[in-house]
């Protein structure tokens, strides 16, 4: 769909690749609506795109996304960006971070397309983005709990598109490699995983573009060997699994766990 005169949701807007995304859109035309829990970070946005709007949002909290639905409810594209990075053994989540991860990575977004799809199937028009990850096509040690929820996102979106086929409204997902710019990676200076020289944040912005300008289903924004990876992992799982648990990966993963360890 066209995004010039669209009227766009973006959430985790705080973050850095939601920065990247709204400004992005924000140059194609989109009027904004920037989410996330941290005001001061949504309003600095905010001022440099001529005042976009603001809605400061836990998406943990299930009725502050049911709010959050109700004040957006002529959103045209929802980018449902926000996630925790959720790196690490699944025995070292307490319960209450595995719900954290699952709400705000997948139930968040799976319950914002709800409420915010029958407004957009009268008009006959609108588009969600869903920011997976290469972690959600491609296994990794040290990952279960974030796989599960990027991975989540992409069987989501595949089969609500079949449903939507025809209707005029439409959903994509993206899948980022390791980010080098900008985003909780490069935040907490933690290396890209091992032989990895990452994509920047403007590739997977442009990326977001892409899937909605030219409704694709699945835009890989990630260098070339990852996206190589993630197309063999499609018909031989197992050996892109094996690769996946080398002593380099799980070090790394090992290292990302714990320098993430405060996200959670
Ligand atoms: N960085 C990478 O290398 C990479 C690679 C592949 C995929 N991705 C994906 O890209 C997306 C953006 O990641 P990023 O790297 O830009 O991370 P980031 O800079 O840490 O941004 C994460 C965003 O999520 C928001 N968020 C987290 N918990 C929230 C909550 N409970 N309620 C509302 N918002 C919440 C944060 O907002 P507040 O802090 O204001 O709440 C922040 O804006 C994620 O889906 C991530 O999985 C990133």
């Amino acid at each position: 769909m066209e995004i010039d005169g669209a009227s766009a949701v973006v959430t985790g807007a705080s973050g850095g690749l939601g920065g990247a995304i709204a400004r992005t859109l924000h140059a194609r035309g989109a009027r904004l609506v920037l989410t996330g829990r941290r005001r001061e970070a949504l309003e600095s946005l905010a001022s440099e795109l001529n005042g976009a709007d603001i809605a400061v949002c836990d998406l943990a909290d299930r009725r502050q996304v049911v709010d959050l639905a109700s004040h957006l409810a002529d959103a045209d594209i929802v980018v449902a960006n926000a996630a925790l990075p959720a790196t690490g053994k699944l025995e070292d989540f307490t319960s209450e971070q595995l719900d954290r991860a699952l709400d705000v990575n997948l139930r968040a977004p799976m319950l914002m397309t709800q409420l915010l799809l029958p407004g957009m199937l009268r008009r006959g028009r609108g588009h969600f983005v869903y920011v997976s990850s290469i972690g959600g096509k491609l296994t990794m040690a040290r990952t279960p709990l974030y796989a599960a929820t990027k991975f989540g996102l992409r069987g989501f979106c595949a089969s609500l598109r079949q449903d939507l086929h025809g209707s005029g409204v439409s959903a994509s997902v993206v899948f980022p490699g390791s980010v080098r710019d900008v985003g909780f990676v490069a935040d907490a200076h933690l290396p890209l995983a091992p032989g990895s020289k990452g994509v920047s944040s403007d590739v997977v912005a442009r990326s977001t573009v892409t899937a909605i300008e030219r409704d694709r289903g699945e835009v890989d924004a990630a260098e070339l060997p990852a996206r190589i990876m993630a197309k063999l992992a499609g018909v031989a799982p197992e050996f892109t699994a094996r690769l996946g648990r080398r002593k380099a990966i799980i070090a790394w993963g090992d290292q990302v766990a714990e320098g993430l360890r405060h996200h959670r």
